[in-house]
């Protein structure tokens, strides 16, 4: 299924319109962009619209995996490469073959492994680990960073001659903030989708849409989303109102730390993690598990904030009765 990817606005068409045409070619293509701005999804737009549509699209994010597993991940390796290699694991590049991979955070790319990117871009081939002979594979390469690569390159953080080739066709998806055009229609779409059936449907006010159009969005699309789902739950009538999204914005920041930005103003940790823990508490009515779960820590790190900042069932003056 071809994701949708709604655009109003000039400049976004525009860039819909060559990453068509990326989609007609296989050439390299460098999506950059801030975080939440759509990169993935035009990535798997590109994909979606090409000859190998019907072939598999393999994401890699080059920031999540450690360093030390990266190579054997992209490239596989051979048995006995290793303590512990007792066969053949192909990687995610033969995954991709006759496909498309999607090189995620590609800024965060070591050193090593780019001068191993570079060779397989030029001709194909790569080494898995502990393999004498290369292998090869046909893989159209989409990579996507939020980094400056640029500037990654005069310190001397990434190649040049890779970011030559991975830059064939860069396509910059602009800040949300930069077009505010698209605001409606992603709500419109936004909303469509969150819609359960059998439900009235739920409108935006003008007001609303003009309060959203003047946010700054650093999260861009992504922060839009949480927006509209968290307004969607402090509204109470067929209407979401500036006062829903004005309420439901004091709501914990998003679990993925990622696309959470430091306010201009600073926070205050501690105070933070104290309203963290005591919302994960509140909302699992006091099931420690099901908290720690919440906040991605493990039991006994979470009892240890429970009693450092005093909030035992009973105890806290958030904590639920009976
Ligand atoms: N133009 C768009 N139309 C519809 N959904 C969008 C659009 N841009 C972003 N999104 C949605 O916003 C979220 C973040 O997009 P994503 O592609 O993951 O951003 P990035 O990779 O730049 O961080 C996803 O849920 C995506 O589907
Ligand atoms: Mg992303």
């Amino acid at each position: 299924m071809e994701p949708v990817i709604v655009a109003r606005s000039a400049v976004m068409r525009a860039r819909l319109a060559l990453a068509a045409r990326a989609a007609a070619s296989d050439v390299t293509v460098l999506v950059t962009g801030e975080s939440g701005t759509g990169k993935e999804l035009l990535a798997r737009a590109i994909h979606a619209g090409s000859a190998a549509a019907a072939r598999s699209l393999v994401a890699v994010n080059c920031a999540a995996i450690p360093e030390a597993l990266l190579e054997s991940e992209l490239f596989g390796y051979r048995r006995g490469a290793f303590t512990g290699a007792h066969g053949d694991k192909p990687g995610l590049v033969a995954a991709a073959a006759g496909g498309t991979l999607f090189l995620d955070e590609v800024a965060e790319l070591p050193l090593v492994l780019q001068g191993k990117l570079l060779r397989f871009l030029q001709d194909g081939s790569y080494f898995p680990l502990g393999a004498v002979r290369p292998l090869a594979a046909r893989v159209r390469v989409v990579a996507a960073t939020n980094a400056d690569l640029r500037r990654r390159v005069a310190a001397g953080a990434f190649r040049p001659d890779l970011y030559y080739r991975l830059a064939v066709l860069p396509i910059h998806v602009p800040p949300l903030r930069e077009r505010p055009e698209d605001i409606a229609p992603l709500v419109r779409h936004l909303l469509a989708r969150l819609h359960r059936p059998g439900a009235p449907a739920i409108e935006l006010s003008p007001a609303a849409l003009a309060y959203l159009e003047a946010q700054p969005w650093p999260g861009n699309v992504r922060e839009l989303e949480n927006a509209v789902a968290r307004a969607l739950v402090v509204c109470s009538g067929r209407v979401l109102t500036v006062d829903d999204f004005r309420d439901a914005a004091g709501a914990p920041p998003p679990a993925d730390g990622a696309d959470w930005t430091l306010p201009a103003g600073g926070v205050d940790l501690p105070r933070l993690v104290r309203d963290l823990v005591a919302t994960a508490l509140e909302r699992t009515h006091g099931n420690l598990s099901a908290a720690a779960r919440l906040l991605g820590l493990s039991r006994p790190a979470l009892r240890y904030r429970v009693k450092k900042y005093r909030l035992e069932r009973g105890r806290g003056p958030r904590a639920a009765t009976g």
